[in-house]
């Protein structure tokens, strides 16, 4: 196990201009410097409120506690992924292990991505669709993720996440919801989203492999 350390905010792996003219940059500055900063702010102070709350053995606000420390850093851990889900070049196509998990779920790219495109769609308020690794059955799940940290299934992990808050797409896309999905699909980084499937093969949440 590593040491803890505090919540920060990632550096982009490209410049702020560079998926113009599918992603804003305006958009991007706003969205990485403001909004994702606020949720690793937030998440840091959570941390410190939790701290004292222990050392005073004062509990009275733990409700709100409990709360802003799955917003925070739900939402500093979603915005992480997000970046580096997307690429300037658009980018390739899913590896050959991704592509056979793909077909499998969901009978192929297209079919994850019509199901994803209509998650992410259609929430109601603010969310994400989230292409997750369900690893008690070892499966690929879509997720239609609430806020950051809601309507979730425990123990599945996030390998690709589109942010479908207004402040994601607003600027640039109005309401045209489907516009930016469009958008959003073309940006993906499958070799980021395959790295991420990789790393998980073997997690056993239930210890249903053991
Ligand atoms: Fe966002």
């Amino acid at each position: 196990m590593t040491t803890a350390k505090p919540y920060s905010l990632p550096k982009l792996g490209y410049k702020y201009d560079a998926l113009e003219p599918k992603y804003s940059s305006e958009i991007l500055e706003l969205h990485h410097k403001k909004h994702h900063k606020g949720y690793v702010d937030g998440a840091n102070q959570t941390h410190a409120d939790l701290q004292e709350a222990r050392s005073n053995n004062d509990y009275a606000a733990i409700r709100q506690l409990s709360k802003n420390q799955a917003f925070n850093v739900s939402g500093h851990v979603m915005h992480s992924l997000f970046w580096r889900n997307i690429a300037p070049e658009g980018s390739n196509k899913p590896g050959k292990a991704l592509t056979q998990m793909l077909k499998d779920a969901f009978g192929g790219t297209k079919g994850l991505k019509d199901q994803f495109l209509a998650a992410g769609t259609s929430i109601q308020g603010s969310g994400w669709a989230s292409l997750s690794y369900e690893p008690t059955r070892g499966d690929l799940i879509v997720e239609q993720i609430f806020d950051h940290q809601s309507n979730t299934a425990t123990g599945a992990v996030p390998i690709l996440v589109m942010d479908m808050w207004e402040h994601a797409f607003y600027l640039q896309y109005k309401n045209e919801k489907k516009r930016w999905a469009k958008a959003f699909w073309s940006m993906i980084n499958w070799d980021d989203v395959g790295e991420r499937l990789s790393r998980l093969e073997g997690l056993d949440v239930v210890g249903s492999k053991s």
